[in-house]
């Protein structure tokens, strides 16, 4: 036998160290600067993407160039990880993750079947129960982490398909309010239904889902033969943060034999703070539940979840055998998480939520939550103090969105002027904001969720956005 040849694949360990080292001298010089980084930046970016195409390497560059190369093209972008982050839905990028990733991908054990890694497949398990018991549900749900809350969705809609309609299940119809995540449509899609059979709901003033309307939609289709199987919840919608009656829908739900998902991705994880718990009344009693644990936990891009209150239907929905997988799990304590998701290979999720956790504390998590909520509506009440703002949806979490009035313009003339305001603030680039429609209006939106987001960037926020209406006066 020859010895084995050396591979620029397998590194030695001072190598590794090497590689480390030079990645966390670049990691924390980026995170140290976040605050003083533009909200967003995309300057050049156009031609900083063009050019970095490149064809296949064949062979290695030294990493201070690769590395150079991503620590370039990372700031041209929106500071997604930066305080001033109040658009769309922020995530996070909890150090504590990344350090998890860096653990979970070296040491790449499997933790898909429960018989590969029993340990590591325990701290996911522990992850999921701990998500179970901040929304309530009893022991006996289960779940996943997910890449993401569409995922989540997808896999509760296929999950609410197969328990409440036949194999032929093209008359199913769902119901969600016309603020729902567009997830969820897509998700109906992906799972078979057409997407005409998905029934948008009016919203009410506060934009939450109209129960009233709900019932006559579910009667009308029973009407013209079709099967009602399914109602989502909204708990924190997208455009204003608005919370559905989670209770009021649920009793709806039960009455008409619906499954009931509760649509959590943004809004959930305030469920650990005493006041998010009151908004979020009833979530307990949805036959599931999606949470995004890189919005509501600060976690990196990639991690998403589902929780079904019967654990075994997540089972029936998703488990299939086959002759080349080992065996499975019996006994109801341990959890195969191949069986109840789509997923059979896939990343070592659990520990980038586990470790944080551990290391920092649920308290840590609660205390950032209730800041965030503190911080929606101080800004609320500041957003009133100025002169022709008028709040369209006042914080219910941490989401407030607003617009400029001017009397005498029209619905397009006021759309146009909202989104010179939009420009004119995010142009000083301390804080990042983005708009959305609501009914027909352009309006402006803030959305505090990032654990680096405090009174001082915020209030640098609501200067920028003061100077804007004055420029705009
Ligand atoms: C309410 C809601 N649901 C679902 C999603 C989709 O989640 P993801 O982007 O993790 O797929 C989002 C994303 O912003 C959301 O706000």
């Amino acid at each position: 036998m020859t010895p084995s040849p050396a591979t620029p694949l397998e590194l030695t360990g001072p190598e590794m160290r090497t590689l480390v080292d030079a990645a966390m001298n670049r990691i924390v010089v980026h995170l140290e600067s976040l605050p003083e980084q533009p909200a967003f930046d995309l300057d050049g970016a156009a031609e900083l993407a063009r050019s970095l195409a490149e064809p296949m390497p064949e062979r290695g560059v030294p990493h201070d160039q690769a590395l150079d190369l991503v620590f370039r093209a990372a700031p041209k972008s929106f500071n997604t990880a930066g305080p001033g982050y109040l658009a769309y839905i922020p995530g996070g990028g909890l150090f504590h993750a990344a350090l998890a990733d860096l653990v979970a991908d070296a040491v790449n054990r499997y933790v898909g079947v429960w018989l590969a890694a029993p340990g590591l497949a325990q701290l996911e398990a522990n992850v999921v129960r701990w998500f179970s018991e901040i929304v309530g549900y009893p022991p006996a749900a289960r779940g996943m982490l997910t890449s993401g809350g569409s995922l989540a969705n997808f896999s509760a809609i296929v999950t609410a398909r197969r328990e409440r309609l036949p194999a032929d299940f093209l008359r199913g119809t769902v119901y969600a309010s016309d603020q729902v995540h567009h997830s969820i449509t897509k998700a109906a899609i992906l799972a078979g239904l057409p997407p005409e059979r998905v029934r948008v709901v009016p919203s009410d003033a506060r934009f939450r889902l109209r129960l009233d309307a709900l019932e006559t939609l579910i009667a009308a289709d029973r009407e013209a033969g079709l099967e009602p199987f399914l109602l989502v919840t909204s708990a924190g919608t997208t455009n204003t943060g608005a919370v559905d009656d989670l209770e009021g829908a649920a009793a709806v739900a039960e009455r008409h034999g619906l499954w009931h998902h509760a649509d959590a991705a943004y809004g959930g994880f305030f469920a650990l703070t005493e006041r998010g718990h009151r908004v979020l009344r009833g979530l307990e009693r949805a036959d599931s539940i999606t949470l995004d644990p890189h919005k509501g936990l600060f976690l990196p891009y990639g991690t998403g979840s589902l929780l079904v209150r019967d654990g075994a239907a997540l089972e029936r929905s998703h488990a299939l055998e086959a002759e080349y997988l080992p065996p499975m799990q019996e006994d109801a304590e341990f959890v195969d998480f191949c069986q109840i998701s789509p997923e059979l290979s896939r990343p070592f999720r659990g520990l980038r939520v586990w470790l944080p956790f551990k290391l920092a504390g649920a308290g840590a998590f609660r205390a950032q939550l209730d800041e965030k909520l503190d911080l929606a509506h101080w800004a609320h009440e500041r957003l009133r103090e100025v002169e022709g703002v008028e709040i369209v949806a006042e914080p219910q979490l941490s989401i407030v969105a607003f617009r400029l009035t001017r009397p005498g313009l029209d619905a397009d003339g006021m759309n146009r002027l909202n989104r010179e305001l939009l420009e004119r603030i995010n142009a000083r680039r301390r804080v990042y904001l983005t708009g959305t429609t609501v009914r027909g209006a352009f309006v402006l939106r803030i959305c505090v969720l990032s654990f680096r987001t405090h009174l001082e960037r915020m209030e640098q926020g609501l200067q920028d956005i003061r100077r804007a209406v004055e420029e705009l006066r």
